[in-house]
This record gives structure tokens, C-alpha cells and sequence, in this order.
């Protein structure tokens, strides 16, 4: 068993732990009070979806974001939810049936291996890219799949600039326990996704959120060639 196995399997165990009470504790993630909601709306108003459009929502966990991505998509539109945890994946299924939704398909695979549907509209991660070692791949093989101005959205939690080693260590113990938090820091794995999201998509915007803890990265696939234009840059 490889590095990455053990800590994909690590992973798998953590949140199978926290599957039943992830739609309570998650409002406390990273911090009680932190603006997670917020940040998710901004995130799905990113993907400039219409009614009947079709997204997919990678590391989707219990389905946090379904009710906001129907909203947009409406009953003809489709949203595929993909993740590696069955029991976070049970949770996401209780809700759509909750929900008497039927324009939602639940598939249990890594987003590294995932075969994107071709020609979907958006894709969709939220605080969970930065848990994938093979981020940038994920990053290109969604942005083939996307239709000409189709929108990739990731929104993660992130270090923010200039934090010393030892408090970005202890910042970031609480919400990463299933890795190693000096692994996580040292890779600097929103580097690595801004850098693949430029390098993959057109008309890339980078915007820090709640003092440089969180990042939202939008781009888009050009409609014909690939270029990347200069990229805009916020802190909000
Ligand atoms: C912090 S939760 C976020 C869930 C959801 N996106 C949200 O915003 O509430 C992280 C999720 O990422 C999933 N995950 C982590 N690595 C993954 C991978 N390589 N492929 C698919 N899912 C993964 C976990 O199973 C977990 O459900």
C-alpha cells in the first residue's frame, strides 16, 4: 500500500466517523461562527447556472450545497454528486429523498479516477480539494468535460499569507485531523489548484475570503481555443 492509499484510507475512515452528525458539526468548520454558508452561496452564484442546466459537484459529502444548486438548475436541470465516503454519500441519498428530488445521481468513486460526463455546464468543489493529493489532475480532467464557457468553482479553506508555521499548525489541528496538518501546510495545496486552474481554464478569478482562511477560484472553459487572460485577483 502506497502513501497516498494509506492516507485515502485514513480519509475514508474519518469521515465515515463523522458522516451522521456532519450537517451539525460542519457549521462549526473551521470555527463556530465562521461563514461557511455565505461562502457556499457565493460559490454556487460562481457557476452562472440557468434552469435545466447540469453540474457536477465533486467531494459533494452529504449534499450540502443541493438545495442551493437546485435553486438554479430547477427540476430539469441535473446535479451529480460524486465522493469517496459511502456513509457521507448515504446521508447525501436520505436528502434527496427527503427532498423528493429526481434530477440528483450519487456516484461513490475518488475524484481522481472520476470520468467526468462530458459537456457539463459547471463543476462544483467545496471544502474538499485541498484533501486531494491529485488536485491538479482533477482540475484538468474537469475542465475537459466542461461545454464551451462552462465554469469550474473550488472553495477551500486555505493559510493565509504571512502566518507563521507554528500558528497555522495549531489554526488548522482542529479541521484537518485525518492528515498530517505540516504535510497539508508545506504542500500548500491552494497553490497547487490556483496554479492548474490557470493553467487549465480562461478568465480565472482568485478571491480570498474571511482574511485570506478561504479561497473561491472561478474559471471558465474558453469557447473555443484555451487561453488563459490575465487573471483578476481579490481580498474580500
Ligand atoms: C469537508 S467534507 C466537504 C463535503 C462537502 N463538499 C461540503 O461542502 O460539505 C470533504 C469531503 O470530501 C470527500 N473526499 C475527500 N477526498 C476525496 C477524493 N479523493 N475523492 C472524492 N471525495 C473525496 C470526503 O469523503 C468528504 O465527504
Amino acid at each position: 500500500m502506497t502513501q497516498t492509499d494509506r492516507t485515502r484510507e485514513r480519509l475514508i475512515e474519518t469521515y465515515r466517523k463523522k458522516a451522521k452528525h456532519y450537517d451539525i458539526t460542519s457549521r462549526l468548520y473551521p470555527a463556530p461562527g465562521y461563514p461557511q454558508r455565505t461562502q457556499r452561496l457565493r460559490a454556487v452564484l460562481a457557476l452562472g447556472l440557468g434552469p435545466g442546466d447540469t453540474v457536477v459537484d465533486i467531494a459533494c459529502g452529504t449534499g450540502l450545497n443541493f438545495p442551493l444548486l437546485e435553486k438554479v438548475v430547477g427540476p430539469g436541470g441535473r446535479i451529480v454528486g460524486v465522493d469517496l465516503t459511502d456513509a457521507m454519500l448515504a446521508r447525501a441519498q436520505d436528502r434527496m429523498e427527503t427532498n423528493g428530488w429526481s434530477n440528483v445521481s450519487l456516484v461513490q468513486a475518488d475524484a481522481a479516477g472520476f470520468d467526468f460526463p462530458a459537456g457539463v455546464n459547471a463543476i462544483l468543489s467545496t471544502y474538499a480539494m485541498t484533501q486531494v493529493p491529485e488536485c491538479a489532475e482533477v482540475i484538468a480532467h474537469g475542465a475537459k468535460a466542461l461545454s464551451g464557457g462552462g465554469r469550474w468553482v473550488v472553495l477551500d479553506l486555505k493559510v493565509p499569507g504571512g502566518t507563521p508555521g507554528w500558528l497555522a499548525q495549531l489554526g488548522t489541528a482542529t479541521v484537518r485531523p485525518f492528515a498530517s496538518i505540516d504535510e497539508w501546510i508545506m504542500r500548500r495545496p491552494w497553490d497547487v489548484i490556483r496554479a492548474a486552474m490557470q493553467e487549465e481554464l480562461a478568465y480565472l478569478s482568485w478571491t480570498e475570503l474571511c482574511f485570506g482562511t478561504a479561497f473561491l477560484a472561478a474559471g471558465s472553459r474558453g469557447p473555443g481555443t484555451f487561453g488563459v487572460r490575465p487573471r483578476e485577483s481579490g481580498h474580500q
